[in-house]
């Protein structure tokens, strides 16, 4: 059969030649229910670059599309930003057929690819600020420890303001249009958040310190080509904005009021808490666990001043899908919200178990 699947130009010299996982729902608990890409980029310099490479079922349509700008073997480099599996799980494979001069990683990154993986070669620690000659262009690291994993760097590529930006920026998403300024903004919008909710989350202090000091360092970006999604090329500011406003997680006048219910109790107590929080004036989101996903809990909680959980007692505990989404949220961190807590036990319509404070 023809190979239909071919690199797409990002800019003059780099190219996008990563997968389409049309059919991925689960991200380790999280709901991707529009799928994800798996982004690699080629860097078609003096000295040919890969940055990144798909998850391990991906890889011929990640090789199918180098192959239709270049000889895959031409490849002299490879850049690592981040060795979770989903841009790792092809490595051992690509550097046997390609067999380039180096790869490169974080010093944590080198580590645990060889942890990960039988890489029969060695891999080059790069330092946080080390600059990688390309020939005609140069690649700046700048390491990213716990954004999201302690391997985590963004690679930048000087001479174009474009940064390789792995997990950060990015969103499952998974499409044939591959920059945002030609997607729908609704979804991106939505998926952004939703994919920050559910992964960067909790690291948003370090969200905010490196933006801090990115800003401090006076680099610009004209081009942000993340790991997951589309590349933000046309306008690079909203993305960063969003994330300074996401990690700040300043409550908003909004309650999120989350339930599961046995015989209905609970639900009326979750109905009546809300119905008295808007008449206060506040915006309400009413979840029930037994309907929703715990991903879209997490999506409504970004900007959110309070959240109200209600469960009936079952065996002396609470229903396990509340257990779901406590657990979830325990993990996750959000911070400045208002909590509450309500439940019955007994028959239906028995005096209401509540409590409140601020985490
Ligand atoms: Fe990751
Ligand atoms: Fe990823």
């Amino acid at each position: 059969m023809k190979n239909t699947f071919k690199a797409v130009p990002v800019t003059e010299d780099v190219w996008w030649v990563g997968a389409i996982d049309w059919n991925i729902r689960d991200f380790h608990g999280y709901q991707t229910r529009r799928g994800s890409t798996y982004n690699a980029y080629l860097i078609l310099t003096d000295t040919v670059t890969l940055i990144d490479t798909v998850k391990a079922p991906f890889r011929e349509e990640m090789m199918a599309r180098i192959a239709s700008v270049i000889d895959p073997g031409k490849i002299d480099y490879i850049v690592s930003n981040h060795s979770e599996m989903d841009h790792s799980g092809s490595l051992p494979e690509v550097i046997a057929a390609v067999n380039p001069k180096k790869v490169f990683a974080s010093a944590v990154g080198a580590k645990t690819l060889k942890e990960l993986f039988s890489i029969d070669r060695e891999i080059t620690a790069v330092k946080d600020g080390e600059t990688l000659s390309l020939g005609n262009r140069t690649l700046t690291f700048l390491e990213t420890r716990m954004l999201h994993w302690p391997d985590s760097m963004f690679s930048y590529l000087n001479e174009e303001e474009l940064l390789f930006s792995q997990d950060a920026f990015g969103m499952h998403y998974a499409s044939l249009e591959r920059f945002a300024d030609e997607s729908d903004p609704a979804i991106l919008a939505y998926e952004a958040a939703t994919y920050y909710a559910n992964i960067i989350l909790p690291y948003s202090p370090l969200v905010l310190k490196l933006i801090e000091r990115v800003t401090a360092a006076g680099l610009s970006f004209r081009t942000i080509a993340p790991d997951h999604g589309p590349i933000w090329r046309k306008e690079t500011g909203g993305i960063i904005g969003n994330y300074a406003k996401w990690a700040a997680q300043k409550p908003e006048a909004k309650a999120v009021v989350v339930y599961a219910t046995m015989w209905h109790s609970t639900e009326m107590m979750a109905r009546a808490i809300s119905e008295g929080l808007a008449a206060g004036g506040l915006h309400v989101k009413l979840m029930s666990m037994d309907e929703v996903h715990r991903s879209d809990v997490v999506y409504e909680l970004l900007g959110a001043g309070a959240l109200a959980v209600g469960s009936p007692t079952l065996n002396n505990h609470l229903l396990p899908n509340m257990a779901d989404i406590l657990t979830y949220l325990t993990g996750l961190k959000p911070r400045n919200l208002i909590g509450a807590a309500f439940g019955s036990s007994s028959a239906p319509l028995s005096a209401p178990t509540a409590g409140a404070g601020r985490r």
